[in-house]
């Protein structure tokens, strides 16, 4: 069954251009609600290991260097089947291929710069939210 909370990270290009504010807007405007989030850089061995499942795919070292490359937005978010809904909000991996009006087509530079991630299941959103966050850190 499908739970209600899903894990996102603003990434280095879009904090870079500025977009942060106006990303966490359409996110709140989506009817998210904001459990845990911090504004962070990730070290390239975090990178790589919050990619780890990646290694060895041949775009996991650019993959490791621009994750690491600037500050990040980790966020735990929460609504009724929030995983694919905002897999929804934020489109296609590739910004040439997301719908309109979806963050990546707004925002995003290229697949790799691709300005949001969003967990991919239930059990991933777990995993990438305790990544970043005690529960303590969760309001
Ligand atoms: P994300 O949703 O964070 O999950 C894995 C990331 O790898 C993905 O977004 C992209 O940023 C990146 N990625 C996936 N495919 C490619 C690719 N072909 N080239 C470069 N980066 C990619």
């Amino acid at each position: 069954m499908a739970t209600n909370r899903t894990f996102t990270m603003i990434k280095p290009d879009a904090t870079a251009a500025g977009h942060t504010g106006k990303i966490i807007d359409r996110i709140i405007g989506a009817g998210f609600t904001i459990k845990a989030m911090k504004w962070t850089q990730l070290s390239k061995e975090e990178a790589q290991a919050f990619y780890a499942v990646h290694a060895g795919r041949p775009f996991y070292r650019e993959l490791v260097e621009y994750m690491s490359s600037a500050p990040i937005v980790a966020a735990i978010l929460e609504k009724d089947n929030a995983v694919a809904d905002f897999r929804d909000l934020i489109g296609a991996t590739n910004p040439a291929e997301a719908a309109p009006g979806t963050i990546r087509a707004d925002f995003a530079e290229s697949i790799a710069a691709n300005a949001v991630h969003g967990s991919d299941s239930d059990e991933n959103a777990l995993i990438e939210g305790k990544f970043h966050f005690s529960a303590s850190d969760i309001a």
